[in-house]
């Protein structure tokens, strides 16, 4: 479980997350949704210990991240929105060092390697440098890395980005799985009808607040739309503004 209470992340005279709340329960699929600049990634780099916080409290699995930063790493797979990997390195270079670092042995490393190798066809990339691979294709490892300890708890900034839709289609499936054995996800998306296929609550994040939160079904409700679309449009304010852009668009023609 994953609750965070009153959070807040201040960068110089920016604060990117203005007190946040939210609760993510087992076995939930938590989606993370809001403009760029708005505090999704802030808020999830907090969550896997990355960046500490100004202020407020976050617990993961009843540990605070403040706290024990390092013990969160280890229940927690954390995908970056840019991957961050070693151009130097071989994928299978790479993932023995993710392995050695994380303490994985050997035979079971191996064993969950070659799964997620096969699962996101890999295979033929994996003695080729990362420096040399596609965007995609270091989205990839940089996923496979994060889901090498098994962890309870996994972040997820934009990682369907990049990904073909076989691929993509494979992580949802396999997302959907960890819901299944009861593990927390907290998702973030520019993919609306992603969002609205797998997340089982939304929380819509604007200039660092939480603006609403809900089953997609409430949320609909709530902003009197049809799709997540037009709910997260009328909600950051941005459905008025995009019509009369595209009004002056078509008037300019
Ligand atoms: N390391 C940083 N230093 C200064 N400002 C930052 C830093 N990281 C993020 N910000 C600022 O915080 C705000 C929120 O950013 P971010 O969390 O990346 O938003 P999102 O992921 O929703 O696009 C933005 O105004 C961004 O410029
Ligand atoms: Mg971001």
């Amino acid at each position: 479980m994953i609750e965070v209470e009153n959070l807040v992340k201040v960068f110089g005279s920016t604060r990117a997350v203005n007190g946040i709340s939210f609760t993510v329960h087992d076995g939930e699929i938590y989606g993370l949704l809001g403009p760029n600049g708005s505090g999704k990634s802030t808020t999830m780099k907090i969550l896997a210990g990355i960046i500490k916080p100004t202020s407020g409290k976050v617990l993961v699995n009843g540990l605070d991240v403040s706290k024990a930063p390092m013990k969160i790493k280890e229940i927690v797979g954390y995908v970056p929105e840019t991957p961050v990997l070693y151009e130097s390195l071989t994928p299978v270079e790479f993932f023995n060092l993710i392995g050695s670092i994380r303490g994985i042995p050997k035979d079971e490393l191996e064993d969950r390697v070659n799964r997620f190798v096969e699962a996101f066809e890999l295979k033929s990339y994996l003695h080729k440098y990362i420096g040399s691979l596609s965007f995609g294709t270091r989205q990839k490892i940089s996923l496979i890395s994060a889901l090498l300890h098994d962890p309870e708890v996994l972040i997820m900034d934009e990682s369907m980005n990049g990904l073909d839709p076989k691929s993509a289609r494979i992580l949802r499936e396999l997302l959907l799985e960890f819901k299944a054995e009861g593990r927390n996800i907290v998702f973030s998306t520019h993919v609306l009808q992603l969002a609205e296929m797998i997340c089982d609550r939304v929380g819509v994040i604007y200039n660092g607040e939480i603006i609403a939160e809900g089953t997609v079904e409430e949320l609909k409700e709530f902003a009197h739309e049809e799709n997540l679309e037009d709910v997260f449009l009328k909600l950051t304010e941005s459905k008025d503004e995009i019509y009369s852009v595209v009004q002056a668009l078509k008037e300019s023609l």
